[in-house]
C-alpha cells in the first residue's frame, strides 16, 4: 500500500508527479481561509508532510501519530522542534546548498540598497524630488573597500564573504563558534569576537540560523557597539535582533541604516515603525525567492521525501 503524504507547499507539474507515483498525496493550500483546518484532517494517517513556512508544533504533530517524516523546503530548521521529533521518531530533512548563492546575493541586494539608498532615492525620483544635480542630503556610503562583519560563517556566510572580497574589495571579518581556515586562506578572512565585529565593521551581516543560542544575540548592548556610520544586514531570522532596540537605533541614528529581509512577525504589519524609517530597506523574505532556487530547493525536498519514504537515509536528515 502506497504511503500518504501531505503537501503544503505547491509543486511543479513534474514534482507532484514525482511524488504521486510514490505515495497517496493530500495537497492542501495554507493561503486558503480553510487550509489549516484542512491540514488538521489531513493529518491523521499521514507519512509524511512537505511543505515550509509552518510551525509544526506539538498540537499538530499530536494529529499525526504515523509520521515519519517531515521534509522541509528551507534550510532554516527552526520552524520544528528538533528534541520532540527525535522522541517521537520523527525525521527532519532540510534544503541546504542550493539557496546558498542565492541568500548571498540577497544580502548584498541589501548592502548595496541600504549603503547606495536605492529604494529611498528610486522614491525620490519618483515622487519629482529629482530637480537638479545631486548634493549632499542624497549621497551615500561606500562598499567597496570597507569591512564587512559576517555573523555566523556557514555556507552563506561563505557565500558573502566570496562576493565581498574577490567582488568589491573588501575586508572580511567574522564571528563563529569555530574558525574556518580555508575562509580566512581564501578571502583573507579574520575570526574575531563579537565585540569587536560589533565595533569595526561598516556593514554588520546576520547569517546566523536562529537557536536558543541566537535568539536576541543583537541587542541594545551590540548595537550600541557598532558605528554610527554602520549598516545591519539581516537575513538569518528576525529573532536573533532585539526588534525595538533596532528601532530606537536606527531613529535615533545611532546606526546609519539597516537592510532587513527578516523580522519577528511576517508578513511585518503595515504599521510597523520599521516602514516609516527612511534608512530601513524591508524586503519580504526574499532571501532565496527566485524561480529557479525555489524549484531547486522544491526538488531537493521531493528527493529527500522519496529516500525517506523508501526507507533509506536522505541526504538531508537533520536528526535520527
Ligand atoms: C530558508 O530556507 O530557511 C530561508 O529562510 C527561506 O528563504
Amino acid at each position: 500500500m502506497k504511503k500518504r503524504i501531505v503537501l503544503y507547499k505547491a509543486l511543479s507539474h513534474d514534482l507532484l508527479a514525482r511524488l504521486q507515483a510514490a505515495a497517496e498525496v493530500t495537497t492542501v493550500d495554507l493561503a486558503r481561509p480553510d487550509g489549516m483546518a484542512r491540514l488538521r484532517d489531513a493529518l491523521p494517517g499521514a507519512h509524511g508532510l512537505l511543505g515550509a513556512s509552518l510551525r509544526l508544533d506539538a498540537s499538530l504533530l499530536d494529529l499525526a501519530p504515523e509520521l515519519e517524516v517531515i521534509s522541509s523546503v528551507s534550510v532554516g530548521v527552526d520552524n520544528y522542534d528538533i528534541t520532540d521529533l527525535d522522541r517521537r521518531g520523527i525525521v527532519l530533512t532540510n534544503t541546504p546548498d542550493v539557496l546558498t548563492e542565492t541568500t548571498a546575493d540577497t544580502g548584498f541586494a541589501l548592502i548595496l540598497a541600504t549603503a547606495r539608498r536605492v529604494v529611498e532615492l528610486a522614491n525620490w525620483v519618483r515622487d519629482g524630488h529629482w530637480q537638479s544635480s545631486l548634493g549632499p542630503a542624497q549621497f551615500g556610503s561606500d562598499v567597496h573597500g570597507k569591512t564587512l562583519g559576517i555573523v555566523g560563517m556557514g555556507r552563506i556566510g561563505e557565500a558573502l564573504a566570496r562576493r565581498a572580497a574577490a567582488g568589491f574589495g573588501m575586508q572580511v571579518i567574522y564571528h563563529s563558534q569555530r574558525p574556518k581556515p580555508d575562509v580566512e586562506a581564501r578571502y583573507g578572512a579574520r575570526r574575531v569576537a563579537l565585540d569587536a565585529l560589533l565595533a569595526q565593521a561598516d556593514f554588520v551581516c546576520l547569517t546566523v540560523p536562529l537557536s536558543a543560542a541566537t535568539e536576541g544575540l543583537i541587542g541594545r548592548k551590540e548595537l550600541a557597539l557598532m558605528k554610527p556610520a554602520a549598516i545591519l544586514i539581516n537575513i538569518s531570522r528576525g529573532r536573533v535582533v532585539d526588534e525595538q532596540a533596532l528601532i530606537d537605533a536606527l531613529e535615533t541614528r545611532r546606526i546609519r541604516g539597516a537592510g532587513l529581509d527578516v523580522f519577528v512577525q511576517e508578513p511585518l504589519a503595515v504599521d510597523s515603525p520599521l516602514l516609516r524609517l527612511a534608512n530601513v530597506v524591508a524586503t519580504p523574505h526574499i532571501g532565496s525567492a527566485t524561480e529557479d532556487t525555489r524549484q531547486a530547493m522544491a526538488r531537493c525536498a521531493v528527493d529527500n521525501m522519496l529516500a525517506a519514504l523508501a526507507g533509506r537515509r536522505p541526504a538531508n536528515a537533520v536528526n535520527g
